[in-house]
């Protein structure tokens, strides 16, 4: 789609982390297009993410709170017209989909099929299914990278759901020949992101002098990948990918999570007491690493941001932007945390 022209397109889940990440980099690169931002606005969507959104550009941006499972998106999406739908919405926390699997399956699975089916009822839709290399399963230490054609053995609820997800969208392709792509990215950061997970959890917490959950010992491995870069893949996924391929999406930036932590505690100027050892998580994935060898040679991609400036940008950003994550930690994390973490933490803390 030539970026002069109108180019319609759905977002789903475009008031989370990347969706709203990948928004304004959409808008800003395609001058012409519309956007209409299907968000259900769960918890991890915050109100001043879909404000800022529709400051971006308001005569192209529309949002509709909605459920992606729903199938009376048809009426709406029929009206739209969209060229592509790209999938961001997901229940996306590996911690909840241990408590409770069952959202998992119904955004991730049971949602993925729903649009799926709508959009092939349209007709030329082109579908980006933004997935992870969560659907691979962990790496020991020594092994390979994963690779598109590694097997997908995943391990947690959610990235079970996310494989589901994926498997129904290559279907789609094979069975009908409708136009799917999709994107498995490693652990994204940057603004935006819900301080549930690891980087955001550490500077707020390190910032407000609370204790910092570490599983285990801490020497599990995750491959970082700034949401900048994801997006700038996903948008060339979208424009050039070949129909029924999966792309993976990696910097390479591969870190012991307690090495992290570290030194975001020493960007902030907090002491290394504030790490607290926790149980671990039940079935702990031990490494992710993934080889982008195919969108690097096949679309020309490559992250631009390297992962110290990523991190001092991401570190300045929650600092500069207290209010909102400040905001969603008042109502969840603290009840999340004592109800799950607090009591395992002192247990753990006298076998140490
Ligand atoms: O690999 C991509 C995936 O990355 C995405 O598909 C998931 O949606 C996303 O949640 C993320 O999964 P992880 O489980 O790797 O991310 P999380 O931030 O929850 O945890 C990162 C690592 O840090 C993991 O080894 C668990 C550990 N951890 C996490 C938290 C929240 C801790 O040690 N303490 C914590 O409090």
């Amino acid at each position: 789609m030539p970026k002069e022209n109108e180019f319609r397109c759905v977002v789903t889940g475009g008031c989370g982390f990347i969706g709203s990440n990948f928004v304004g980099l959409f808008l800003s690169e395609y001058p012409q297009a519309k956007v209409l931002n299907i968000d259900r606005m769960t918890y991890a969507a915050h109100p001043q993410t879909a404000q800022m959104l529709s400051l971006l550009a308001p005569d192209r941006y529309q949002h509709l709170r909605a459920d992606i499972a729903d199938p009376q998106l048809e009426e709406i999406l029929a009206r739209f017209k969209p060229h592509a739908l790209v999938n961001f919405a997901a229940e996306t926390h590996v911690d909840k989909s241990i408590l409770d699997p069952s959202a998992f399956v119904q955004t991730n699975v049971a949602g993925v099929q729903n649009l799926l089916s709508l959009t092939r009822k349209l007709g030329d839709v082109r579908f980006v299914q933004v997935s992870t290399d969560e659907v691979y399963g962990s790496l020991n230490p020594d092994d390979p990278t994963f690779t598109e054609n590694s097997p997908l053995t995943p391990s947690s609820p959610y990235a079970a759901a996310k494989a589901s997800g994926d498997l129904f969208a290559l279907a789609a392709h094979h069975t009908f020949g409708q136009d799917v792509v999709i994107t498995r990215c490693t652990n994204n950061f940057g603004p935006y992101q819900y301080p549930e997970k690891l980087i955001p959890l550490v500077i707020a917490n390190a910032l407000e002098e609370k204790c910092i959950p570490i599983y285990g010992d801490g020497q599990q491995v995750r491959d970082w990948l700034h949401v900048s870069d994801h997006c700038r893949a996903i948008s060339l996924v979208l424009s050039e990918g070949t129909a029924g391929e999966v792309y993976n999406v990696s910097a390479s930036e591969e870190h012991a999570n307690l090495n992290l932590v570290r030194g975001i505690l020493k960007r902030v100027g907090k002491p290394e007491s504030l790490i607290q050892y926790v149980k671990d998580r039940p079935g702990h994935d031990r490494r992710y690493g993934l080889s982008a060898d195919k969108i690097r040679h096949t679309l020309g991609w490559k992250p631009l941001l390297n992962f110290e400036d990523g991190l001092n940008q991401t570190v300045d950003w929650y600092l500069e932007n207290t209010h909102w994550w400040q905001s969603l930690r008042d109502d969840n994390y603290a009840a999340y945390y004592a109800a799950n973490y607090a009591p395992k933490a002192q247990e753990q803390e006298t076998q140490l």
